[in-house]
């Protein structure tokens, strides 16, 4: 082993060794995860906000809600792995630049938020959509699932910015 060899791996200690084609492929897959998932919020937005403008489509929106939820796990989980394992291969590391530690933990919270909280609400909104539908229940009643479109999709585009910038500073060397 040479010097700078022993340099460098004392330096990047968590970096593993890939061909390009490889690093290539990660990164492709970890932008289209992350585009289809911002698709995704873009989609719960309108399932939720056209409701709030046009009450008559409360019942067709809502019932659709539910399927969002396996897309949305699906998305989020392939872009946390693909981000760590690119982390892991590229200069970029896991913890060492604050941009992506932030991205870790802004996709950690946000597939939280989809298993634990969204994916209830989802549900909730699926049964509230098939009782207004049955006219069970007044439009009135059904409850408004605005917050998590917003938070989501502004989190992953300020996520997107990030990456793009790739601001300097590091939290470790
Ligand atoms: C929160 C959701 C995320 C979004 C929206 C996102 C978005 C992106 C985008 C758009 C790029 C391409 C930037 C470019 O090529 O100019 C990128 C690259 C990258 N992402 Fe993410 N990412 C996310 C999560 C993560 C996570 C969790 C990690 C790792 C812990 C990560 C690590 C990386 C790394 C290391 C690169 C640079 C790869 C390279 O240039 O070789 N990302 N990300």
């Amino acid at each position: 082993m040479t010097a700078v060899t022993v340099t460098r791996a004392v330096r990047d200690p968590i970096r593993v060794p890939v061909p390009k084609a490889a690093r290539t492929t990660l990164l492709t897959v970890h932008i289209v995860s992350t585009a289809t998932w911002i698709g995704l919020d873009v989609a719960l937005g309108l399932l939720v906000f056209v409701p709030m403008a046009q009450p008559e489509w409360t019942a067709v929106c809502y019932q659709v809600l539910p399927l969002l939820f396996w897309p949305l796990m699906v998305a989020g989980v392939l872009s946390l792995l693909s981000g760590v394992a690119l982390g892991l291969v590229t200069r970029w590391g896991l913890v060492r630049h604050w941009w992506v530690a932030i991205k870790l933990v802004v996709n950690l919270v946000l597939i939280a938020l989809v298993a634990l909280l969204l994916g209830p609400g989802l549900a909730a909104a699926g049964e509230f959509g098939r009782a207004l539908a049955a006219g069970e229940i007044p439009v009135s009643e059904v409850p408004r699932l605005f917050m998590p479109p917003i938070v989501s999709t502004t989190a992953l585009v300020v996520a997107t910015a990030l990456s793009v910038v790739k601001p300097r500073g590091r939290l470790r060397r």
